[in-house]
This record gives C-alpha cells, structure tokens and sequence, in this order.
C-alpha cells in the first residue's frame, strides 16, 4: 500500500490518497451443492490468492459524493455508478464511519472481467480497504467481514488473499496455511459467463443426472499445508462448475486439452470460467508453457501468476 500527500509536514497528518493492491482469486477445489432457500448454492470450496492485482486508488475529492474511474481490463464496459461494488463499498465505509463521501476512486484493472477470477469482488474489497484508510475509519475484522460478506461470496475472501477454505455460500473462510509457491499460466478467452448463468447450467445438468457435489476438501487441504509438488496436486484440483462452463463455452475444451498437450501438468477451469488455469511444475515451466499457449492461439491474453499470495487486509 502507498500512501501519499500532505505526510511531509507531520506525522499525524491526513492522506489524500491511498492505494492498494488486490489479488484476484481461483478455486483449485470449488465443490457445488444444491440451491438453497435464497437461491445461493452451498459451496465448499477451496480459494487461492494470485500474483494478478487489480490497483484500487482513493483520493479526496473536491465535491461529496463517489466518483468512480477505470483504466485497463474493462474500462469503457463495466459500469461506474451505483450498480459498481467498487462504489457499492465505498458507500457502506461511509456509513459505517459515519463521514460524508468525497471520494475520486480509480480502478487500475488487471484482471480479466467476468472470468471467474474474482476481479469486480476484488475491486469492491481493495475499495473496503483504501477508504478506510483514507477516512480514518476504524473497522475491526469482524465488522470488516460482514461488510464484505454483503457485497458478494468471494469479498471476504478477496479482503485476506492466502488460501482458505470457503463454506456456506463461499463467505465463511478457515484460513489454510499453505506452503507453496505454486505457478500457473492463466488463460483468458474473448468470451465471457456471468456466475449467475453458470450456476444454473450446474443445476440444469444435475436436473439430467450430470454431476455431484464434491463437498471434501480434505486432501487436497492437506495437500496445501504440506507444500506438496504440483505434480501432485495436479490430481486434487476439483471444479463442480467445469463441466457448466464448457458447456456453455465448448471452445474451452479445445484450450484446456491444447494446453495439455503443451505440457501443462493440468487444465482447470477458473470458478465459473471462462478464464482457465494451467498448473506448471515450477515458474521456469510456467514460462515456457505460457509461451507455447500464446503461440499456439486460442487465448485472448496468456499471464503467469503464482500463488499464495496475501489480500490487502491479510
Ligand atoms: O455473491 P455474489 O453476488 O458474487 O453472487 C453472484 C450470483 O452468483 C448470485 O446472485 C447467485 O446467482 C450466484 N451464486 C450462487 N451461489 C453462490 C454464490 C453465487 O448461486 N454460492
């Protein structure tokens, strides 16, 4: 985090902007139970934070109010009013400092939109964060999490990074103390799945019998805490959303059996896709296997991404 402005003349002395960065997230274990009463779905799950960082900046504005910016990944296409999380958490520090909102806040985006990456909960959690400071507004963890819990699942998760298991409809979180680095190579694709229409095509194949709920995340838990070697864990990785998002994307197969054959250790679809993840043996690997992904074509754009790494509010 940087802090800058009038920080020369005293100590004490107000910030007039804040920055943070915020990872996005994948699930190497994302078990999907039935649909509950609220419509949300039981998830267990497991979630690691990614070296791919979106820059949420708060600045003091001249007049009251959010004013919301974006540059990069989706600017000029995601929203920057009210139907923004990003201006969504900014609104609720304000009410829980009890401060007046004079805030210019820029979105730097790096992380691909509507890939299963987290990216808007990102946003909305590095936003949680930056106010805060901005404002001098004291949250403690507890306040925090319900915050975030009320702007999405993945927030909570997105505020702490590491990895951590996720339960209820993602937002309860046990922290897993991973050992790691593992690397990977994610690609994104020029289509995109809103989480919504993935859930339900989830619960359209149960309806024909395609499908469980892999509600264990035991080994691969445990697999995690012992610093296993990604040859390994290529055998735990778990996504109850793949075969939704393949279905409604089936381009996808064709990327994730053409990173295979590249040499990847694994093909994993991200959350609810479309991004997809290809586990590497170590960063050299990742490397060159995202080298022969870009060559080979398919992908809208290739990164190397390690994880675990810690959120803003780790
Ligand atoms: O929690 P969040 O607002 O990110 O969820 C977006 C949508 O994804 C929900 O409105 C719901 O349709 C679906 N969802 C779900 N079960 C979850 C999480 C999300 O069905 N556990």
């Amino acid at each position: 985090m940087n802090e800058s402005g009038s920080g020369q003349t005293a100590p004490a002395a107000r910030s007039t902007s804040v920055s943070v960065d915020v990872p996005a997230k994948i699930n190497p274990h994302l078990g999907v139970g039935d649909a509950r009463a609220d419509g949300f779905h039981a998830l267990s799950t497991v979630y690691q934070a990614i070296s791919l960082y979106d820059t949420v900046t708060a600045e003091r504005g001249d007049e009251s109010g959010v004013k919301l910016t974006i540059s990069g990944e989706g600017a000029g296409v995601l929203p920057t009013g009210e139907d923004n999380l990003a201006v969504k958490a900014a609104k609720l520090v304000a009410i829980y400092g009890g401060v007046e909102p004079d805030v210019r806040i820029h979105l730097n985006k790096r992380i691909p939109i509507a890939g299963g990456l987290a990216g808007g909960s990102a946003d909305a959690a590095g936003t949680l964060v930056a106010c805060a400071r901005l404002w001098e507004v004291e949250i403690g963890d507890a306040e925090l999490h319900r915050l975030a819990a009320g702007l999405g699942s993945d927030v909570p998760f997105c505020l702490k990074g590491g990895t951590a298991v996720g339960s209820g409809r993602g937002e309860e979180l046990t922290r897993v103390a991973a050992k790691g680095p593992w690397h990977w190579v994610v690609a994104t694709t020029d289509t995109q799945i809103s989480t919504p229409e993935c859930f339900k095509e989830v619960d359209r194949l149960r309806e024909d019998g395609i499908g469980r709920f892999s509600s264990d995340v035991d080994a691969i838990v445990r697999a995690f805490e012992s610093g296993v070697g990604a040859d390994k864990l290529a055998h735990l990785l778990v996504n109850d959303m793949e075969a939704a998002a393949v279905s409604l994307r089936p381009q996808l197969a064709s990327l994730m059996h053409g990173g295979l054959e590249e040499g990847a250790l694994a093909a994993h679809v991200s959350g609810s896709g479309p991004t997809v993840l290809f586990l590497a043996s170590d960063v050299k690997h990742a490397v060159a296997l995202a080298r022969r992904i870009r060559m080979r074509g398919g992908a809208r754009s290739v990164h190397i991404a390690e994880g675990p790494v810690a959120g803003p509010a780790a």
